[in-house]
């Protein structure tokens, strides 16, 4: 029985070294790299690399892989779809497989009503949809949206996008008419309130400060929001703010659109995160994990609001016929497979020996998350609380040396999003890494 991680050579190795050369001559500089792991094959939850190395996934393709790798419904499925056929532009033509995975798609997606999707290729198309969509709907060209958060690169998505300036510098203008505001990030409140005495404070502000002083809300198509902030930090919002939010934009007929590119497809132990709120958005953007590493979008939204006419919008790959069959091999597998209540499972055992870890030590500052989707925010120390970004790239290096391909998100945090199929197993071998590493990075001096 093969025992994972497995190491063979110190990564990167060698063959590692010379492919990233070569990258680093040929592919955009755009791109940040977390560390030099060039893959050579993956399945399930484990990646192997160039030198032989074999790692447990702990984020899943950037969260694109939640039935983990290679899933083999989702390997028959596009097999079966490649001698039928690869592309007949959905823009222009039919074809049954955006219709079987629409039928499927507003069946998981919240809200008892009638919906209706549109099938793009990348989150950040998702998002532009979405954008699209509410000022065409509403004919207003007004939007809120967050500090901290991260909805893709394109400038309509981007001008949404906070949570970095490296982000946006140099591209301005932006689409006009978004107006940001703080995000619920209770560890660290941008007002400096505390829960729950602050009384959500956070959500009347909107109101009392940007709503009835300088954003007309009667010009304001909607709000984009991500459930849990995810480039942003992991940052999971108190147990009644989206409620709450829901009342203020119901308040002055304002649209709610769900940014579940991330945390979406089960990622929390629910299909969609927004759902651990009970609040029922009017559009949904899901991307990611949708078809399992194919690139595939879709933007879901009430039919009653989905109502613009030919040629408003459109995308040639936008629900590409083998994307298509990957996600309903998705869906199939989340349900027979269980993977809602294991990610559930799994996710409370990791929170339980994370807030173990964090008792016991002095620069773990907060664990938090739903499901699979978990953060560890790292601290200098636990007073100040000032974010030890060094620290956590330590971790994150030292425990990918080690076997486990864990990455970060905000300033400080190290993210935990394995596949939703993780057995308990590859969970304790890949905490049992982080956690010395976290403990061996805390004895040194800076
Ligand atoms: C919440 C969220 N929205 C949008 C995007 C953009 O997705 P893409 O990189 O596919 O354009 C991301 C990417 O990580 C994301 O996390």
């Amino acid at each position: 029985m093969t025992v994972y991680p497995k190491i063979v050579v110190t990564p990167p190795g060698p063959k590692a070294r010379e492919l990233v050369k070569k990258d680093e001559m040929l592919i955009s500089p755009s791109h940040m790299r977390f560390y030099p792991l060039v893959v050579e094959s993956a399945v399930g939850c484990i990646v192997r690399d160039v030198d032989g190395n074999e790692y447990i996934d702990f984020n899943a393709g950037l969260a694109c892989l939640n039935v983990g790798h290679r899933h083999p419904k989702v390997v028959e499925a596009i097999k079966r779809q490649c001698d039928r056929f690869l592309h007949y532009s959905n823009t222009d033509f039919y074809y049954r497989e955006v219709v079987e995975l629409a039928e499927k798609l507003v069946e998981i997606t919240p809200g008892n009503f009638e919906k209706k999707v549109y099938f793009g290729n990348s989150g950040t198309e998702a998002v532009e949809a979405a954008i699209k969509l509410a000022k065409w709907h509403t004919r207003k060209q007004l939007f809120i949206g967050f500090i901290n958060a991260f909805h893709g690169r394109t400038i309509g998505s981007l001008s949404f996008t906070a949570s970095k300036p490296a982000q946006r510098r140099y591209f301005f203008p932006l689409m006009p008419g978004v107006t940001h505001v703080p995000y619920p990030y209770c560890y660290r409140c941008p007002f400096k309130q505390t829960y729950p005495d602050c009384h959500y404070w956070c959500v009347d502000f909107i109101d009392e400060f940007v709503l009835q002083k300088y954003v007309p809300p009667e010009d304001v198509a909607a709000i984009l929001f991500e459930p849990i902030q995810g480039e942003g930090g992991y940052v999971v919002p108190p147990p009644e703010y989206f409620k709450r939010l829901k009342k203020l934009a119901d308040k002055y007929g304002i649209l709610l659109i769900d940014d579940e590119v991330q945390s979406g497809m089960g990622r929390t132990g629910k299909w969609f995160a927004i759902e651990h709120w009970e609040v029922e958005p009017d559009i949904v953007c899901s991307a990611n994990a949708l078809a399992s590493g194919l690139p595939l979008s879709a933007t879901i939204a009430k039919a009653k609001i989905m109502d613009w006419t030919g040629g408003s919008h459109a995308s040639t790959f936008g629900g590409n016929p083998l994307a298509c069959v990957a996600a309903l091999a998705v869906i199939e597998a989340i349900k027979e497979e269980r993977l809602l209540e294991n990610a559930t499972k799994q996710g409370t055992y990791i929170l339980k020996r994370l807030e173990e870890l964090k008792e016991a030590s002095e620069i773990v500052g907060d664990v938090r998350g739903k499901g699979l989707m978990i953060g560890m925010e790292l601290v200098e120390d636990k007073e100040s609380k000032k974010p030890a970004s060094e620290k956590a790239k330590k971790v994150m290096l030292r425990s990918w040396k080690r076997g486990v391909a864990v990455i970060t998100c905000g300033v400080s945090t190290i993210r935990i999003m394995p596949p939703l199929n993780i057995t308990k197993e590859l969970v304790d071998a890949g905490l049992d890494i982080i956690e010395d590493v976290v403990k061996e990075v805390e004895k040194e001096k800076q």
